[in-house]
């Protein structure tokens, strides 16, 4: 083991106040992902909306209560229109694990960016439904790429000490290309030609090849090299992310602990899709299940319902000016997402994600009464179910819309890492589709569909309860340790008991290259090899 630096606090970029910024950049850079997908799943909305777009791509029409412009679509294509994208995202996010095991992490997100181009290309040039939906196929395919891989390469890349905070900033650009794409449809939707939905369509080249772009200039995983066995390539991208010289004693012990994270788990063999749900001595089954289930209990928290089918919703409860709304509570989601960037670091992940569970059942519990029992007429009733909703937003913004990305990033073993997360990531966009495919029918009044309207908001305030419940049992406190100090802790104790083995390692500084690291933390946890 290099000796020297165990006292710097380990973790790329150490905690030398000089090398703080550097790495940190360039994994923040990262976080532009996060503008495409929040741009390009809000747009639609808007998109298929536009006179220009509705004439088209569909039929003239007389239903004027429905379609106001005179041209309309049928429900089936509407539905094909919007929920293809989520086919090419869920399809995306699993082709995210052999794109970031084979290509790299950051060469898969420059293929993403090209995927989405073609996508976005066919799009924007299209004149008829069937092109303009493969084209809506190859941008979800792009769309679901980044969104496991831009948060697996900022884990790897950034420092442990502001991991969590980094990863936030993914978060923090999708409540930003959601409130973008909002505005500009609300920019062009009254143009009388096709530029109204083109320019809003082809914006997206921007998001792409500005990311794109930008992650040709930056370095690799370091973790992804070290994975292919490359570890001079490893130390030079570990030297840029620190600003440290390539054989600093920091960067070597960082790649002497992943080394021998990672020798600990291929001793075990090969890892197949199998393994990611094997009861191993480090748990590797219940973490890949902990990812899948959060990222599906992220979903379940409802939020969705509103970024979707906000509009709707708020002109059904007799507000009269709806877009307006739907533009506070995205500003509300963007804004407080920065409480949520900061308090990860600070607060820590498990105890905001059960706050925020918490706030959100009761801000939605309170909408479902107020909705039933005082109902839509009164004014009073009106403004008290827009501030109730706008302060769930501002639960969800400032802890699990963050954190189900952090934690999906920082929980998973090296050798399983890529496979796992797509495979959350897959669950977030399963759960997506699913709800948003479901919701028309939980919420309609008409034949064929549950009429529940506001009481729709008891179902997402007991989903919270399930959060909340998860949390509590499944997923242990992270902040602080680096991702193999992470993979220790879960080899030494369940979630439940985790938190004097999490503490006993940071205070120790206790490294996974350390040969004599597992008896340092005995003691404090029950066997290793205990099973969960
Ligand atoms: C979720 C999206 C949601 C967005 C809202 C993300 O973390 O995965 O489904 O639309 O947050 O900010």
């Amino acid at each position: 083991m290099p000796g020297g630096p165990a006292a710097t606090g380990g973790g790329i970029g150490g905690d030398a106040p000089k090398n703080k910024f550097a790495g940190i950049l360039m994994t923040c850079f990262a976080a532009f992902g996060g503008i495409l997908f929040g741009y390009d799943t809000g747009v639609i909305s808007g998109v298929k909306e536009m006179k220009a777009w509705l004439c088209q791509f569909g039929d003239p029409t007389d239903d004027f209560k429905r379609w106001p412009s005179g041209c309309g679509i049928s429900s089936s294509t509407e539905s094909l229109v919007v929920s293809i994208l989520s086919a090419g995202t869920f399809f995306g996010a699993l082709l995210a694990s052999p794109a970031a095991d084979y290509l790299g992490r950051k060469n898969g997100i420059i293929a993403a960016c090209v995927i989405f181009c073609v996508g976005v290309a066919m799009q924007t040039g299209s004149t008829a439904i069937p092109l303009f939906v493969v084209g809506r196929v190859f941008a979800g395919l792009g769309v679901g790429l980044v969104s496991c891989l831009v948060p697996m390469y900022q884990s790897e890349c950034a420092p442990k000490w502001i991991r969590g905070a980094v990863v936030a900033l993914y978060q923090w650009a999708i409540t930003i290309g959601l409130l973008v794409a909002a505005c500009v449809n609300q920019g062009t939707k009254d143009r009388d030609d096709h530029s109204s939905w083109r320019i809003p369509t082809a914006l997206q080249f921007a998001w792409a090849v500005i990311l794109g772009g930008g992650m040709l200039a930056l370095p690799e995983s370091p973790r992804w090299y070290i994975k292919r066995g490359r570890y001079e390539d490893a130390a030079a991208s570990l030297s840029r992310l620190t600003a440290l010289a390539p054989n600093d004693p920091i960067v070597e012990l960082e790649i002497a602990d992943i080394r021998s994270n990672l020798k600990a788990e291929e001793d075990l063999g090969e890892s197949s899709y199998i393994d990611c749900f094997k009861n191993t001595k480090n748990r590797i089954g219940l973490r890949t299940w902990t990812g899948i289930l959060l990222q599906g209990w992220q979903q379940l928290t409802g939020i969705n319902f509103i970024f979707y089918y906000g509009t709707t919703f708020f002109k059904a409860s007799g507000i009269s000016n709806p877009f307006l709304i739907t533009i506070v509570t995205n500003v509300v989601n963007v804004v407080m997402t920065l409480p949520g960037i900061w308090a990860v670091e600070k607060i820590g992940r498990r105890k905001l994600l059960l706050y925020g569970a918490v706030g959100m059942c009761i801000c939605e519990y309170l909408v479902a009464i107020i909705g039933v029992t005082v109902g839509s007429d009164n004014v009073a009733a009106q403004r008290a179910l827009i501030a109730l909703v706008c302060i769930y937003i501002a639960h969800f913004a400032a802890t699990w819309g963050p954190i189900a990305w952090i934690v999906t990033g920082e929980i998973f073993p090296l050798n399983v890492r890529a496979k796992s997360m797509s495979l959350s990531v897959a669950s977030n966009w399963l759960w997506n589709f699913a709800i948003g495919y479901a919701t028309p029918y939980l919420v309609n009044k008409e034949a064929g569909s549950a009429g529940l309207e506001v009481k729709v908001f008891f179902i997402w305030g007991s989903t919270c309860l399930g959060c909340f419940l998860f949390t509590y049992f499944f997923v242990p406190e992270t902040k602080g340790l680096s991702l193999e100090q992470i993979d220790m802790m879960y080899t030494l104790a369940a979630p439940l008991k985790a938190g004097p083995v999490r503490k006993r390692l940071m205070a120790e500084d206790i490294h996974a290259s350390d040969a004599q690291a597992f008896q340092k933390v005995d003691g404090v946890h029950s066997e290793p090899d205990e099973k969960v």
